[in-house]
């Protein structure tokens, strides 16, 4: 893998100070070297990631920070878990009880953590382009924890490392052949994204499936197909990612985990007609392809886009991607981050 380019992964020519810059800010316009290199290293690190293996020195006396002014449950916990078994310690800032809420810019907070001498900086910010907006100012290494209706690379490695373990692609992560169908609230989801960039990268044809409003035609310019049918794709694909209905990205105070059933959601007629058409219920896991995968990036809103008993289904695949999460965030820590000599 080059790393003498930041792996900025975003539209646009990154600034000119980046050329010695090692950051992960996005997976789209990465070049498929670099996604298999990250997916091999976490691969050679499965057993790592679950506390066997000898690499707890391998960035011994390194400090991440983690910025995390947004929530999370999966994405902080396993950035913490990777770093300590790597050998580096964390440090750690939520949106609540920072300055933040006393009007200190993104950019301030990221030069005040990076002058107390870390190594890293992993960043979750609702703003669309905030870890770029990060990376631009700091000369650590920079990695996107998800920013805003973005980009979320870590989750998008994991996604396809997940997907290829499960097809049996470990070896080289070829995915021609193979079909994954991404399913719901697409045009909020910076997962859908990165995993649309990663999957197609490596050759899998993606089917992008919801509502009009939440799967409109036009995310065919991100590479991959546009369905509103979810009926019609079941038989044709290899695994099935439900997405969150990600109510507070849909500006609508109205709406949210506890609407009533007939509420408007504010991208769908009603979580009613979201459950018809577009669940991934017991009875449309029936149509699937035998061998075909469940998976959902979390948190799940269980009964809504996903019915209870598929979640918790043989075919579902959702907790190994958060255990392929560690082993992923551990590759990436690996790869960008040099321990202080
Ligand atoms: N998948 C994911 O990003 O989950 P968290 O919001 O819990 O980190």
């Amino acid at each position: 893998m080059t790393m003498t380019m930041a792996t900025t992964g975003h539209a646009g020519a990154p600034p000119a100070s980046s050329a010695l810059r090692r950051d992960l800010l996005g997976l789209q316009g990465l070049h498929a070297d670099d996604i298999r290199a990250y997916l091999a290293t976490a691969r050679d690190l499965i057993p790592s990631a679950s506390g066997k293996g000898m690499h707890r020195d391998a960035l011994g006396g390194a400090i991440i920070a983690n910025l995390f002014l947004e929530d999370s449950t999966r994405t902080r916990l396993s950035f913490t878990l990777a770093a300590k078994r790597l050998g580096a310690d964390t440090i750690d800032l939520t949106g609540a009880g920072s300055s933040a809420s006393k009007g200190e810019t993104l950019r301030d907070t990221a030069r005040n953590i990076e002058a107390m001498g870390v190594d890293a900086i992993v960043v979750r910010t609702k703003a669309s382009g905030g870890a770029a907006l990060v990376a631009e100012s700091v000369g650590c290494p920079v990695i996107n924890a998800g920013d805003g209706r973005h980009e979320h690379p870590t989750q998008g490695l994991l996604d396809v490392l997940t997907f290829a373990e499960a097809k049996g692609r470990l070896d080289t992560f070829e995915l021609s052949g193979l079909s994954l169908a991404i399913v719901g609230d697409i045009i909020s989801s910076r997962v859908a994204r990165s995993a649309i960039a990663a999957f197609t990268t490596l050759g899998c044809r993606v089917i992008c499936v919801g509502p009009p409003t939440m799967a409109p035609k036009g995310l065919a310019c991100l590479g991959c197909e546009v369905e509103n049918d979810f009926d019609s794709v079941l038989r044709e694909v290899d695994g099935v990612m439900m997405l969150r209905i990600q109510f507070e990205r849909h500006g609508d105070a109205t709406t949210g985990p506890t609407a009533p059933a007939a509420a408007p959601t504010g991208r769908t007629g009603s979580l009613r007609e979201f459950r018809a058409f577009h669940a991934l219920t017991q009875a449309r896991v029936k149509l699937l392809r035998p061998g075909a995968i469940i998976m959902h990036p979390g948190p799940m809103n269980r009964g809504l886009e996903l019915d209870h008993a598929v979640a918790d289904s043989g075919a579902s695949v959702i907790l190994r991607q958060v255990s392929r999460g560690v082993a992923v965030r551990m590759a990436v820590f690996r790869t960008l981050v040099r321990p202080p000599q």
